[in-house]
C-alpha cells in the first residue's frame, strides 16, 4: 500500500503541484476529459511518477465517490489537489456554478470524510473572488455552511441575481474560500489541513482561452499593468502549494493565498483601477 494523492483537474496547475508533492505516492488523476487525464498521466509516468488516469466529473457526487473508491484501492488518501474547473469564457453560468461552486464543495466534503490523519489538501480558487465586492455576513455564511445539496438553490445564486459568467465564476471562487474555512474545521478533527490558492493570470490552456475570448484585451492589459508586469506560471503556484502542503505549513489551514503578481493590489489602488 502507498500514500495516495487524488488530483482532480488534469491541467497545468494541477500537474505542477502533483509533480512538486507527489514523489513516492500513487497519484490518481481525475478529469472529465479523458484525453487530458491520459496526457498528464503519461508525462508524469515518463518523469518517474506513479499515476493512473481516471475519467470523472467533479460536478457529480457519484463520480467523486467513484474516484475516491478507486484511489482507496492503493492506500489511504493523504493528499488532495483540486485544480478542476471551467472559466468564464468556457462555459455558461449554470455549468460554472455546478462545476466550480457545487463540485468543489462536494469534493472537499467527501474527501474530508476519508482523508488520512495528518493529510493535506489544496483547492484552486481565483483572484476573481478577491475582486468582487464584499458580500453580507449572512451571504458569506450561506456560502460557507449551506448543506452541499442545497447550495445551488440559494437565492443569491439564482439566474435573476447572477449578471453574467464572470459574476458566476466570482461567486464560485468566493464560495470556494468560504467552504475551505468551514471544511478546515471538519478536516481538523482528522488532524488534516485544507487551504485554497487564488492565482492571478497563469498561462495554461484555460487562460489562453480567456486571452482569445471576449475579455481577451482586458486580461492582456491586466498582466501588462500589474506590478509583476507578466502572467505567472503553474510552477510558481506550485511554490505556494509546496509551502501549504509540507510540514512548513503545519499551522496553516482554512486559509486562502493570493498569488497574482499584484494584479488585485493594482485593481484597487493602482493603474488597473476601473475608470468609474
Ligand atoms: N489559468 C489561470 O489563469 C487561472 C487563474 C485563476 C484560477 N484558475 C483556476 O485554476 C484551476 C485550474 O485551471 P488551469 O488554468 O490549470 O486550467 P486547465 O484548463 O489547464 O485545467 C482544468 C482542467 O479541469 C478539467 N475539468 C473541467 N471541468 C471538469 C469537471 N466537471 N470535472 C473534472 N474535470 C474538469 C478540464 O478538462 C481541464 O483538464 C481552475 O479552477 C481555474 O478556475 C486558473
Amino acid at each position: 500500500m502507498k500514500n495516495v494523492m487524488l488530483l482532480t483537474g488534469a491541467g497545468q496547475i494541477g500537474m505542477a503541484i502533483a509533480r512538486r508533492m507527489g514523489h513516492g505516492m500513487k497519484i490518481i488523476i481525475g478529469d472529465k476529459n479523458p484525453q487530458n487525464a491520459n496526457v498528464i498521466s503519461e508525462i508524469m509516468n515518463n518523469a518517474g511518477f506513479d499515476t493512473n488516469p481516471f475519467e470523472m466529473d467533479i460536478s457529480s457526487r457519484g463520480s467523486i465517490l467513484e474516484i475516491i473508491s478507486e484511489a482507496q484501492k492503493y492506500g489511504e488518501i493523504s493528499m488532495l489537489v483540486n485544480a478542476a474547473g471551467v472559466s468564464p469564457s468556457q462555459a455558461p453560468i449554470e455549468a460554472i456554478l455546478k462545476v466550480d461552486l457545487y463540485g468543489t464543495a462536494v469534493l472537499l466534503e467527501e474527501v474530508g470524510k476519508v482523508i488520512a490523519k495528518g493529510g493535506v489538501g489544496v483547492t484552486i480558487s481565483s483572484q476573481s473572488g478577491h475582486r468582487m465586492p464584499a458580500l453580507s455576513p449572512e451571504e458569506d455564511e450561506q456560502l460557507a455552511l449551506t448543506p452541499t445539496e442545497e447550495l445551488l438553490a440559494l437565492d443569491i445564486l439564482q439566474p435573476k441575481n447572477i449578471r453574467d459568467t464572470l459574476h458566476a465564476y466570482q461567486m464560485a471562487k468566493r464560495c470556494n474560500e468560504k467552504r475551505v474555512m468551514s471544511e478546515a474545521v471538519k478536516w481538523g478533527e482528522r488532524e488534516a489541513r485544507i487551504n485554497s490558492i487564488s492565482p492571478g493570470i497563469i498561462v495554461t490552456p484555460l487562460a489562453i482561452d480567456e486571452f482569445n475570448g471576449p475579455r481577451g484585451d482586458f486580461y492582456k492589459n491586466m498582466f501588462a499593468k500589474c506590478p509583476a508586469g507578466r502572467p505567472g506560471t503553474a510552477d510558481e503556484v506550485a511554490n505556494v502549494a509546496e509551502l501549504l502542503m509540507s510540514e512548513k505549513g503545519a499551522f496553516i489551514t482554512g486559509s486562502d493565498f493570493l498569488i497574482d503578481g499584484g494584479a488585485t493590489a493594482s485593481y484597487f489602488y493602482g493603474p488597473l483601477r476601473p475608470k468609474d
